[in-house]
């Protein structure tokens, strides 16, 4: 019965691949020598990071390997995080369950070669489980399901550090009488009266997300007004909010695509206009519909591509990819009453893998995994000449 599905899951995949899409060979990577792949970074328009259990790959959008790094752990650490932080660094988190976090950063030698920098270091005062952390410019954030934390990281030529900030985004700093329950945050970066700002999306199983504006100063974030993007009333059926893209943002509008933890509902894409810290308008504008594997991880965007992850208990995951283009934040048009539903344009498929790699590419193109040490490039430069 189990190979039967097997096979006839490898049929679809073969079916499916074939529809826009123009595939490459998949290249397997060695399972013993790099471990499964986790998660992954891109650190310039032709190189990106994978993350595997014991090393990190740095390869080429031709998927060559370029490069490896080891990753310093225990063997009861897991490190499943990966961001860059700059042209020449990226960073690596690492935790053992429910105990103090820590990162390690890496910086090129080269342009196809990196090495450990520092130490590894420990988040101050912080011995919790953390469901992720993230960062941008030097301002580190740790993210728990009562509070995103924001920490400074303090970088010198031949060192590095990790400052504790006043800045703990909980119930509190949101003014909510009831805990919280944050699954995930993303942001973005927009110019207001000359000044680098952030609109920061810290989304909320229930209500939907909170909004955060962050002021840029000597490249530490630092957040001056937030509210509600409250989408529990939105729609006639409960919807749980998992994580979130930001298309494109101005201090007052964005236009945003929610994943949702699948219980019948599509993830959605929503334009929100920021009237006041009190009051946020909500339109729903696009939904986006498929099988019904929930979604899993981040949303992933380019041009008018929308990407999502979606898997099933069995850990097979499909990746959707969406053709549309959705309107700038501050442009003017008519919402619709009622906000189309799109079906994605393809499907790449995997058998079972623990974690799953999705990227988009420069030039139109995709790279997904397949099982847990495979990678595979594809083509869809159809989409492109569709929009034009
Ligand atoms: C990287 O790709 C983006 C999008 O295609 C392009 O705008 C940018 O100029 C590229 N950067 C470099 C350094 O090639
Ligand atoms: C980059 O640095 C590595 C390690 O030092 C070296 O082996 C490699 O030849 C260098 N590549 C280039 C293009 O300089
Ligand atoms: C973190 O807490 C655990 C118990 O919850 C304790 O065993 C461990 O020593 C603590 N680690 C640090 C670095 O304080
Ligand atoms: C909090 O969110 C998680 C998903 O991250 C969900 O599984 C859990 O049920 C939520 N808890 C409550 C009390 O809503
Ligand atoms: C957003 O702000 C810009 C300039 O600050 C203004 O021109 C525009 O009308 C505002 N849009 C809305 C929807 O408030
Ligand atoms: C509204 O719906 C029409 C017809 O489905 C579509 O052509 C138009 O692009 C939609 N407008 C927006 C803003 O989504």
């Amino acid at each position: 019965m189990k190979i039967f599905y097997i096979l006839s899951f490898i049929v679809t995949l073969c079916k499916t691949q074939i529809n826009m899409a123009f595939c490459d060979d998949y290249i397997e990577y060695d399972m013993n020598y790099f471990g499964k792949f986790i998660s992954n970074a891109k650190l310039s328009n032709n190189t990106d990071a994978i993350l595997a259990e014991k090393r990190v790959l740095i390869i080429d959008d031709e998927l060559n390997v370029l490069s490896s790094l080891p990753i310093p752990k225990t063997q009861t650490h897991n490190c499943e995080w990966i961001f860059q932080q700059s042209s020449d660094t990226f960073f690596v988190g690492c935790q053992k369950n429910g105990e103090s976090p820590y990162l390690i950063a890496y910086r090129s030698i080269n342009q196809t070669h990196y090495q450990q920098f520092g130490d590894i270091v420990y988040f101050p005062n912080l011995n919790e489980t953390i469901i992720k952390v993230t960062g941008t410019l030097n301002t580190l954030f740790t993210i728990q399901s009562k509070k995103v934390t924001l920490f400074t990281l303090v970088l010198s030529a031949s060192d590095w550090s990790i400052k504790t900030t006043q800045n703990v985004l909980d119930k509190n700093y949101f003014a909510r009488t009831t805990e919280i329950n944050i699954t995930d945050i993303t942001l973005a970066p927009f110019i207001q009266d000359n000044l680098q700002q952030y609109k920061l999306i810290v989304v909320e199983y229930n209500l939907g997300a909170f909004w955060v504006d962050a002021v840029v100063r000597n490249n530490i974030l630092s957040p001056f007004r937030n509210g509600l993007i409250n989408l529990y009333y939105f729609s006639n059926y409960q919807k749980y909010y998992q994580s979130a893209v930001i298309h494109s943002t101005t201090q007052n509008v964005s236009q945003i695509v929610f994943t949702i933890f699948y219980n019948g509902n599509y993830d959605i894409s929503i334009k929100v206009v920021y009237v006041s810290t009190y009051t946020t308008e909500v339109y729903e504008t696009y939904q986006f519909r498929s099988n019904e594997w929930a979604s899993w991880n981040k949303p992933i965007l380019f041009g008018n591509l929308q990407g999502i992850l979606r898997r099933n208990t069995l850990k097979q995951s499909i990746f959707n990819v969406y053709n549309i283009q959705i309107p700038v934040a501050n442009a003017q048009y008519e919402s619709n009453l009622t906000s189309p539903v799109y079906d994605p344009v393809d499907t790449f498929t995997s058998p079972p893998q623990d974690f799953a790699i999705y990227y988009f590419n420069t030039g139109y193109r995709v790279v997904h995994s397949i099982e847990n040490n495979k990678l595979q490039s594809c083509d869809l430069y159809n989409y492109k000449l569709q929009m034009e």
